[in-house]
């Protein structure tokens, strides 16, 4: 009995524990869950936008006016989740703010603007001047106070407009060209260097508040350019003239080696002068022909390596060129963050961990430099593959028949050789022999950037230099005509050559139309080699011979 009753009390005891327990518990997971819930509220997984918050800096994307695609819904969507700062690709160029002498249109700007405002972005204008995107009358303009004038109306009109709505301009847009020089545009043609400086006044007198910046591209490490740019805004500053920054576009290529281009050093020296640095139009398209898991695996260490680079100099932002493959400029090149279906690329990813966790101090420069593959000629049907458009030797500049006759062609031991005739022809201002060479990575098209040299094997029986010509599959270049080149003396014997890319030169004779090499850089490429050497008349029997080419990084 006794025994039954103490099981019983027991029993009773132990339930009851048990039920606290249970209860203990039960609250215990609610109040837990609820805690996670909360914090979880609190908390919710970081995105590119809540990182950059947390930095104080602008995380931005350039925009098409697409939120307003009610077929695209996710375009917004993405867009406010993961960038605290917007840039108009297009519509706030001049073009598509002014159509006609006096005339403004602000509709879609004013759209993206509020689009901003609703998602609590900042918003940078993008450009008031620059040589593209000109509406055709600015381009008749032939008198220089005319030119002034408008140019102040234009910048004064659109600056004053978006006062108190865009925090930072770029004021103007690739003003240098790549071998340093001021670049000739309807600006500078008609009033001089001086328009630079003028623009930054008129618009800090339209716009007391904004961030004013100058803008480019090619100029993400230390070249020749960037150093131009450099020195240009060095006397700005020097001379009082109101400029608070620098934008570097960075439009690059998976190949792109951030250490080797000393990005971060380049951005360091713009910051000494007290300047701002922005990273504004970064994308990076895939290259190569490796596998594509591969390509955007190269393609994601280029976007943390910028990113870092921009975190260490303290940048004030990273903007890109776009955020989704489907709207790209460079769309063939999935260059974006994001892909066609708005899905995170593992570039989306490498930026955010680099948010998370900054490691300023950049990795040592990468061990031996790889090359591209060499192009080597095996056979006769090898080297005639990869002649241009299958022609062997042709005549330039003047296709007069006659100029240059084929005697032979032949291969051995990977090496062509041209027999040609050459004649200059009674008023004929050129002559000359030139051999086309496809000189593409196993046939591919190879992008130049992150190359630094190339290396040839050639040799001429006749000419003493030879032209080196880079070109472009790109369309419009091949319609312009004019490639950088390079002049290489050479010997009667097979000799390797390396000639550093930045020697090659806009072609002069093209005046304005010649295309540096940056131009043709991301859609390279075809190699002409050319005999071009009959100074005033007669005949040149010689022989051009090629061995490997490739490229250096
Ligand atoms: C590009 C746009 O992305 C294209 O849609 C347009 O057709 C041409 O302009 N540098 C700049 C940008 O400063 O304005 C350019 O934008 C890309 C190169």
């Amino acid at each position: 009995m006794k025994v039954e009753l103490t099981d019983h009390v027991a029993r009773e005891k132990s339930h009851r524990i048990a039920t606290m327990k249970n209860r203990f518990i039960a609250i215990f997971l609610l109040v837990s869950i609820g805690l996670t819930c909360a914090l979880a509220q609190l908390e919710p997984s970081p995105t590119l936008r809540s990182l950059a918050d947390a930095r104080g800096m602008y995380m931005g994307a350039a925009v098409a006016p697409i939120f307003y695609d009610t077929t695209e819904p996710d375009y917004g969507m993405v867009l406010a989740r993961e960038y605290n700062m917007v840039v108009a690709e297009n519509i706030m160029k001049w073009s598509a703010l002014s159509s006609g002498r006096g005339k403004f249109s602000f509709n879609a700007a004013d759209g993206m603007v509020a689009f901003a405002q609703k998602n609590k972005q900042a918003v940078r204008g993008h450009t008031l001047v620059w040589h593209e995107s000109l509406p055709s009358w600015v381009l008749t303009i032939k008198d220089k106070n005319e030119m002034q004038a408008v140019l102040k109306n234009h910048v004064q009109t659109v600056a004053r407009y978006f006062k108190g709505k865009v925090f930072a301009w770029d004021v103007l847009n690739e003003a240098i060209l790549e071998d340093g020089s001021y670049r000739k545009t309807p600006f500078y043609n008609l009033l001089g260097e001086g328009y630079i400086a003028d623009v930054f006044r008129w618009a800090r007198e339209a716009d007391p508040n904004a961030k004013l910046f100058y803008n480019d591209y090619n100029t993400d490490g230390i070249n020749k350019k960037s150093t131009a740019v450099f020195e240009m805004v060095k006397k700005l500053k020097s001379q009082g003239i109101p400029i608070d920054g620098v934008g570097f576009q960075a439009h690059i290529d998976s190949n792109f080696n951030v250490q080797q281009q000393r990005t971060l050093e380049n951005l360091e020296r713009f910051k000494a002068l007290g300047l701002e640095v922005q990273m504004t139009e970064v994308d990076v398209q895939l290259s190569g022909n490796a596998p594509k898991a591969e390509r955007l695996a190269a393609q994601a260490k280029v976007y943390g390596d910028m990113l870092r680079a921009c975190l260490a100099a303290k940048c004030s932002a990273f903007i890109t060129w776009g955020f989704t493959d489907a709207f790209s400029w460079r769309a063939g090149s999935s260059p974006l963050p994001f892909d066609s279906s708005y899905q995170p690329k593992p570039a989306y990813f490498a930026l955010l961990e680099v948010l998370k966790n900054p490691t300023v101090t950049m990795p040592a420069v990468a061990a031996p430099a790889p090359t591209s593959s060499a192009l080597e000629f095996a056979s006769f049907a090898d080297a005639s593959k990869s002649l241009q458009g299958g022609a062997i030797v042709k005549t330039e500049y003047n296709e007069k028949a006659g100029d240059a006759k084929v005697d032979g062609i032949s291969v051995t031991n990977g090496v062509l050789t041209v027999d040609y005739r050459l004649s200059k022809q009674a008023g004929s201002t050129f002559a000359g022999a030139g051999v086309g060479v496809n000189a593409l990575e196993n046939g591919k098209t190879i992008s130049l950037v992150g190359y630094n040299a190339m290396r040839l094997q050639v040799a001429s029986s006749q000419a003493k230099s030879l032209r080196i010509r880079i070109s472009s599959t790109d369309q419009a270049i091949i319609n312009a005509g004019c490639y950088p080149v390079v002049f290489l003396d050479v010997s009667p014997d097979l000799k390797t050559y390396t000639i550093p890319l930045e020697k090659f030169a806009p072609l002069g004779y093209c005046g304005s139309n010649a295309r540096t090499l940056a131009q043709v850089i991301s859609n390279v490429l075809l190699v002409e080699i050319a005999d071009e050497g009959l100074p005033s008349s007669g005949v040149r029997q010689g022989q051009i011979r090629i061995g490997k080419i490739e490229f250096l990084k």
